[in-house]
């Protein structure tokens, strides 16, 4: 095991792998600058751009250099059809210890009876655990989308709004913290066949247990949509909704830091209804070079240096909110439990749309969000990235004053991108 200096990253294999990063990151040869310089060099841009600029994207993370080995690996080749033990495909005795060590790390890693790491994204976890639980045209109580709900939990521009009559939840105008009486309330309504817990832009812990509790008087299920804080909860940073929910979906990227992907948990009774769920249900064959880097970034995740990791992300979001609200934003709850703040960049005389980009031609790349109970855009940020690369909580503070100094127009935005590269280059994410 190889602990890099200033980076958050363990690298669990024996040999160190090549840190000089090619453009694929495959070692062995830059293969794709020879045989197509043009898109080579789309690549290398990109590589470029993540390394020069912030990422202040909440769901965005940079992979360890093992899940990118993975990823570039020949099981990419390989279709793999069904489960372990039963593939509709030949040749699949090697990809399927493969899925066997990714499964057993995940219910490892969250305490879980059972786990389904063939779903291809976070979208396709939340349609697979509908689809287990529900017919169209049940009703489901879900967090609005204008107050942080996900594209999956009723928008009528997704699947979910068109097939499941969805009954949506808020948080409290005052303290932005989800409405237990409303959802308490609208529960016993509405009597929904699921309640959803989980959301793309609420910074707090939820509380499992009351929706736990809900879910119970009225007959629902619990599913947890946990793509965000997952990440955490692996590394004992954020309470763990898998005692609680009937099925926890998740995505494997953002803080858990694997490849891009989703994953499902559940209890044993379960299981059958969510593996006929994902597949042959909702998708074809398993994409098996992702469910590999699964393995290995559930792996990376279950080390102490994850840990550590973990628990920096939210000491540095804790961190960036105080200095952003010290700094006159209005951050939505007053602070943070998790990776993720949302701000309202409106008292520096700025709205989130175009603070998103004064702060994008200053290289400090985040994201718009909707504020609940007001017409005006938000900002949302998160620290899993910035933390990964190695920064504290000395870089975040720096961070948050040259984000409120360019929206203040107090600092110009070429001194502002000065500055940026130089922290930047302080903490390449791929060193070498
Ligand atoms: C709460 C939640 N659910 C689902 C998703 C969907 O994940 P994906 O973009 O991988 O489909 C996201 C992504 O941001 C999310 O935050």
């Amino acid at each position: 095991m190889l602990s890099v200096p200033g980076l958050h990253w363990t690298y669990v294999t024996v040999d160190a792998p090549e840190r000089t990063m090619s453009v694929t990151h495959v070692p062995e040869a830059d293969v794709l600058r020879r045989q197509d310089p043009e898109l080579a060099e789309i690549l290398l841009g990109e590589r470029e751009r993540q390394a020069s600029t912030l990422q202040l994207i909440a769901a965005e993370n940079f992979t360890s250099p093992a899940v990118l080995a993975a990823l570039g690996s020949p099981l990419v080749n390989k279709y793999a059809e069904g489960y372990p033990g039963a593939r509709h495909h030949g040749g699949c005795e090697i990809v399927d210890v493969a899925e066997r060590i990714a499964v057993d790390r995940a219910k490892a890693l969250f305490g879980a009876e059972h786990a389904n790491v063939q779903a291809h994204s976070g979208s396709s976890a939340v349609l697979a655990a509908y689809a287990a639980l529900l017919r169209p045209g049940d009703t489901v109580l879900a967090l609005g989308l204008p107050h942080g709900g996900h594209l999956t939990h009723g928008s009528p521009a997704n699947f979910s709004g068109r097939w499941f009559d969805f009954v949506p939840y808020g948080v409290d105008a005052e303290s932005g913290l989800i409405d237990h009486e409303q959802v308490r309330a609208l529960a016993r309504s509405h009597r929904p066949k699921a309640i959803v817990c989980g959301s793309i832009a609420y910074p707090r812990h939820i509380d499992h247990a009351f929706f736990r509790e809900v879910a119970d008087e009225v007959g629902a299920y619990l599913i947890a949509d946990a793509a965000h804080p997952i990440g955490l909860v692996a590394g004992g940073a954020a309470p763990s909704p898998v005692p609680y929910a009937d099925i926890v979906c998740a995505t494997t990227h953002k803080v858990l830091r694997g490849p891009r992907g989703g994953m499902i948990l559940c209890g044993g009774d379960l299981a059958e209804r969510v593996d006929r769920a994902v597949y042959p249900f909702t998708q074809g064959g398993a994409q098996m070079h992702t469910v590999a880097a699964k393995a290995v970034a559930f792996g990376e995740a279950a080390t102490p240096a994850f840990r550590v990791y973990a628990h920096q992300v939210v000491a540095n979001a804790r961190v960036l909110a105080a200095a952003l609200e010290s700094e006159g934003l209005t951050v939505t709850t007053g602070g943070t439990d998790t990776h993720l703040i949302t701000a309202d960049p409106a008292p520096l005389g700025v709205d989130g749309r175009d603070a998103r980009g004064l702060l994008a031609a200053a290289g400090m790349v985040l994201d718009c969000c909707a504020l609940p109970h007001a017409h005006a855009r938000g900002l949302r940020l998160g620290t899993a990235a910035l933390t990964t690369q190695g920064m504290g909580e000395q870089e975040t503070r720096r961070i948050a004053a040259l984000l409120a100094g360019v929206l203040r127009g107090d600092i110009e935005g070429r001194k502002a991108r000065e500055e940026v590269r130089e922290l930047t280059h302080a903490f390449p994410p791929y060193p070498g």
